[in-house]
């Protein structure tokens, strides 16, 4: 009989012991530096995150949420405008569209890579709509180049939510070469995560990094000068640790996608699941290694299985926004055409426990589990 495991979803302690002494030193430079809001290591790290993306511009912001909304606020895309994106994303997608005061319109997923489906977008354009938001959903970039061209046909903007997938690329680009701007999220459990919450926005466009920089910062860039704006920067702190963690993202996500060919390899023959499928050529960082249940009846019984045997599996995200009670609040909203590759990820998904500090023996464990348990499903 195999010895029960545990096996958590994240591994942010663990992260932050392999690379404690080079995070700690960047926390003490910022504690010692007296400069905590908008200071030199905001500064230093915002120029890395830049250039990390081959890119001009980054703007630290309070997290990967506001960074979407700063950037349709700057693009002045609000009320009466429309913004294209997907409905089996994480809610801050949409939310975001929300709080710039737009309607989000949702179109169907691409069933096999789950992020935006290209080819569902165009029947979703009107004399309204004004940007389309790709995700890149679970750590694989969407098919940008199709997306583009799209806009550029209609003269819409395109904003890529990087919450998932930084450092992730497609066939020959790279995320954030192809839109407007690009947001990322740097909360705890991001592929770069903090110790709390952060995002940033990057763009090669300086008319929006100047107004993004502005919004972010209570609409000032001189002291005692002001326009309409908001509070939302990303703390020296949180950029401290994340300039450490940065020189690291590369080989973590090597590491990641090594468990998510480990995860398929293990899995292959279990004839009730459906494994992650990557896109040939692209770089996909798996910040969620999702599976799907043939049978949607068989979701959450496998879930049950997989917690009461000690591995934290979760599901990413088992209620579409147009689904989510009291949707849309009031707020403008559509659906068009059918969703049903969105509403079928949702009923199907379980998320397995990825990331680049777990062990091997973790890995084949889950594996054996969920074969264990495929072996016995009706
Ligand atoms: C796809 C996606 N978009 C946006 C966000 C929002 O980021 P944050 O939590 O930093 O506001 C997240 C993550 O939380 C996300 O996964």
């Amino acid at each position: 009989m195999q010895v029960m495991m545990q096996v958590g979803f994240y591994g942010h302690v663990r992260q932050y012991k392999n690379i404690q002494s080079e995070i700690d030193a960047n926390i003490r430079r910022v504690l010692e530096s007296g400069e905590y809001v908008q200071g030199p290591m905001l500064k230093q790290f915002e120029q890395e995150l830049a250039a990390f993306h081959g890119m001009t511009h980054a703007v630290g912001t309070g997290n990967g949420t506001d960074a979407i909304w700063l950037a349709l606020m700057a693009m002045g895309i609000g009320p009466g405008d429309e913004v294209i994106t997907h409905p089996n994303t994480f809610f801050a997608t949409a939310e975001a569209i929300w709080i710039a005061g737009a309607t989000a319109v949702f179109v169907d997923c691409d069933p096999k890579t789950k992020c935006i489906d290209p080819a569902k977008i165009e029947a979703a354009i009107t004399p309204q709509t004004k940007a389309i938001i790709p995700v890149h959903l679970y750590g694989q970039c969407a098919d940008m180049p199709a997306i583009r061209t799209i806009a550029d046909a209609h003269g819409l903007r395109v904003i890529e939510d990087n919450a998932q997938a930084i450092d992730g690329a497609g066939d020959g680009f790279r995320i954030g070469h192809l839109s407007d701007a690009t947001s990322t999220s740097f909360i705890a459990q991001k592929n770069l995560g903090t110790f709390g919450d952060g995002g940033a926005l990057l763009t090669n466009d300086p008319d929006i990094d100047g107004r993004v920089r502005k919004l972010r910062n209570h609409g000032s860039t001189k002291r005692n000068v002001h326009s309409f704006g908001f509070n939302s920067r990303l703390d020296d702190i949180h950029a401290g640790v994340l300039s450490a963690k940065l020189k690291h993202i590369h080989e973590w996500n090597d590491q990641r996608i090594q468990w998510s060919s480990r995860y398929s390899e293990g899995l292959r023959s279990a004839a009730n699941i459906d494994l992650p499928s990557a896109r040939p050529r692209y770089r996909h960082v798996f910040h969620l290694y999702v599976i799907e249940t043939k049978n949607t009846a068989h979701r959450d019984p496998l879930v049950d299985f997989l917690v009461q045997n000690g591995i934290d599996a979760k599901t990413h995200y088992s209620i579409p926004i147009h689904k989510q009670e009291g949707y849309p609040w009031g707020k403008g909203a559509r659906v068009v055409g059918t969703v049903a590759h969105a509403e079928r990820n949702a009923a199907s998904c379980v998320s397995l426990p990825m990331y680049p500090e777990l062990t091997a023996a973790e890995v084949d464990y889950v594996v054996a589990k969920i074969l264990e348990w495929d072996k016995a499903a009706k």
